[in-house]
């Protein structure tokens, strides 16, 4: 009797504790990616329920089509961070093949149990967009994340537990960089080196304290990705003037190393401006 009784309380009491472990995030994670690189969205079903939401570039769109194009995706990169709190992920990844060419983020957010889809939020991004360049982003979140020459601007280096920033020090380093947007009063808490690149266009390498424009633009419905594994803070949101948005924050110490983003231009191709020479250049491997 005993034995049964303590039984029903295991059970209940495991049940109610959430428990989403990065395991259960990388394998959902994974039948994301299978989607997408099979054409097939029903390499999902299994994690779906009637209420699991998809948009792509904050409008809703029916989950079909959740794996971007009807042809499967030849995926030259994707790379995960990870939150167990949220029990969230965010992946980014690069489709460079040149006739077709994409740039992803993804944040995918379950039940406390990571066994069940609550959402998928998509930014898409293509020819047209922000600085887009698939190949030249490729090349470049290769050469990031080498531990040597880029000091703390590394990307996906584990951070040693007991150097790793809380979550309320990560998202508000992260914050700090789009209230200084439409705050010029704001302290931004900058590390150096630092590197920034938008879309595929790396616009700082060494200081990241410069080019921000003379705008005032309010980033609105921010959707947090915390991993303090690494020292990441993945953001979607809506830009202000821009659009449809994805920044990932590299931050070590409370400070920012790297910052990477991609942007849709909703109203004009190129957000209205002129891409850099250099976008098109070759880049090297
Ligand atoms: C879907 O949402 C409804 C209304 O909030 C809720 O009653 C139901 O349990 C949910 N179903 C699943 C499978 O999560
Ligand atoms: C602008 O930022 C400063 C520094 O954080 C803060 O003191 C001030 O209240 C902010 N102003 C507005 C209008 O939010
Ligand atoms: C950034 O600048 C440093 C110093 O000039 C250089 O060694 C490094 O290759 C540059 N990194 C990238 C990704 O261009
Ligand atoms: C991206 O850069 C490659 C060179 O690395 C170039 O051939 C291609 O045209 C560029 N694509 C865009 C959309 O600018």
């Amino acid at each position: 009797m005993l034995h049964i009784l303590l039984l029903l309380l295991l059970g209940t009491a495991s049940a109610a504790v959430p428990d989403c472990t990065r395991h259960a995030l990388n394998i959902n994670t994974k039948r994301y990616i299978a989607a997408l690189a099979t054409g097939r969205h029903e390499w999902l079903e299994s994690i779906l329920t009637p209420n699991t939401t998809y948009s792509q570039n904050l409008e809703p769109a029916p989950i079909a089509k959740v794996t971007v194009s009807a042809t499967p995706l030849t995926i030259s990169y994707h790379r995960t961070t990870y939150d167990t709190v949220q029990c969230a992920t965010h992946t980014e990844i690069l489709v460079t093949n040149p006739v077709n060419p994409y740039m992803i983020a993804t944040q995918l957010r379950f039940d406390p149990f990571a066994q069940k889809l609550a959402s998928i939020d998509t930014i898409v991004t293509v020819p047209g967009d922000l600085l887009f360049n698939a190949t030249h982003a490729l090349h470049y979140y290769l050469a990031l994340a080498q531990p040597e020459g880029h000091g703390g601007s590394s990307w996906g280096i584990p951070i040693a537990p007991e150097k790793q920033d809380s979550r309320a020090v990560l998202q508000s380093a992260a914050d700090a960089y789009y209230d200084v947007f439409s705050n010029k009063s704001v302290v931004v808490p900058w590390g150096e080196p630092c590197t920034r690149l938008e879309g595929g266009y790396l616009d700082a390498n060494g200081t990241c304290d410069m080019g921000i424009p003379d705008v005032t633009a309010k980033t609105e419905n921010r959707r947090y990705v915390i991993d303090e594994d690494v020292g990441s803070v993945a953001v979607l949101s809506n830009f202000g003037i821009l659009g449809p948005d994805v920044h990932e924050f590299r931050i070590a110490g409370g400070k920012i190393f790297g910052i990477r983003s991609m942007t849709v231009c909703k109203e004009k191709d190129d957000c209205g401006l002129s891409p850099p020479e250099g976008l098109r250049e070759e880049v090297g491997w």
